[in-house]
């Protein structure tokens, strides 16, 4: 939960990905933050079960969850549509719906890369699109975009995620640029490591831990009030642990060629 001192109030919340994992910190962390509350994503007993919680902590706040699969333009479009003629206004954005793909690019189906592309960015970026003028016409609005600390890396056998991430990154460094003279915050959140279920969606069953991974596993509690420090803060960019910090640090000093050195060591086959 967001302590007194960096409390920031916002009229309406929305959060993708709010079925589990961060999306679903984000809603338990921002429930006295808030007025109104949508949260999105695609089973809905996880959202009504979520509701219920949030709505007994503070039956003050105002919940709508909506069923959305946001790979599908026509879903997005209907969802957008429906906040429109509600009159809502997004005051807090959080783009936080996001899965992974983890194997070789040959190997994988393309199903699954069209949907992860569609999810990572088109998604993302389908939103803040739509929500942002509502929030410069208040000339108030903020937005977290969740990335990842593979934004900064070229990841072998996670390719198109660790690309998919880049965008969210880069989008987000210049949409703060475009969006400062209104006194919008963007922030890009890049945790390493976080336990949800993201792991189990994006690695197939039998494969193995990804090696070095378990040093930096950061909780999603920590994740979350970071990113929500970091916006009170303006900050462009949260890495969320000291570890991953560091990593991102050394990252961005190394060579390019250095990386590549250090990234062929990652194959497994
Ligand atoms: N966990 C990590 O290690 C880690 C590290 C760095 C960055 N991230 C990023 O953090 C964000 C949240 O991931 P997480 O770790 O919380 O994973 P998660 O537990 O798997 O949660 C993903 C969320 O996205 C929603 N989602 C998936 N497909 C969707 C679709 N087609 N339409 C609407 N919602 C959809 C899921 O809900 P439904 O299935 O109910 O639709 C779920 O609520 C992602 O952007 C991820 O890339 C995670």
């Amino acid at each position: 939960m967001m302590s007194e001192s960096e409390e920031s109030f916002f009229d309406s919340v929305l959060i993708t990905g709010a079925s589990g994992g961060l999306g679903e910190e984000f809603a338990r962390q921002l429930v006295f933050s808030c007025s109104q509350m949508i949260l999105v994503a695609r089973r809905e007993d996880r959202l009504v079960a979520l509701s219920a919680d949030l709505k007994a902590q503070n039956p003050d706040l105002n919940i709508q969850h909506h069923i959305v699969d946001l790979t599908s333009s026509d879903e997005r479009e209907e969802f957008t549509a429906k906040l429109l003629e509600d009159e809502v206004s997004v005051d807090l954005l959080v783009n936080n719906a996001g899965l992974g793909d983890y194997c070789m690019f040959t190997d994988s189906e393309w199903t699954k890369l069209d949907q992860m592309i569609q999810l990572n960015m088109t998604a993302l970026t389908y939103l803040a699109h739509a929500l942002i003028p509502q929030m410069r016409e208040r000339g108030s609005g903020a937005i977290i975009n969740v990335s990842s600390l593979a934004s900064i890396l070229p990841m072998p056998e996670f390719a198109v995620y660790a690309a998919t991430k880049a965008y969210v990154t880069s989008f987000s460094e210049a949409l703060r640029l475009e969006l400062k003279g209104d006194g919008i915050p963007v922030v890009a959140l890049c945790p390493g490591p976080v336990h949800t279920e993201f792991g189990s969606v994006a690695m197939p069953a039998d494969a193995d831990a990804l090696p070095g991974r378990d040093m930096f596993y950061v909780d999603k509690s920590e994740v979350v009030s970071k990113a929500l420090s970091g916006l009170v803060g303006c900050q462009a960019r949260v890495y969320p642990g000291w570890k991953v910090k560091s990593v991102a640090v050394g990252i961005s000093l190394l060579p390019m060629a250095v990386i590549r050195w250090v990234m062929s060591k990652r194959i497994a086959k």
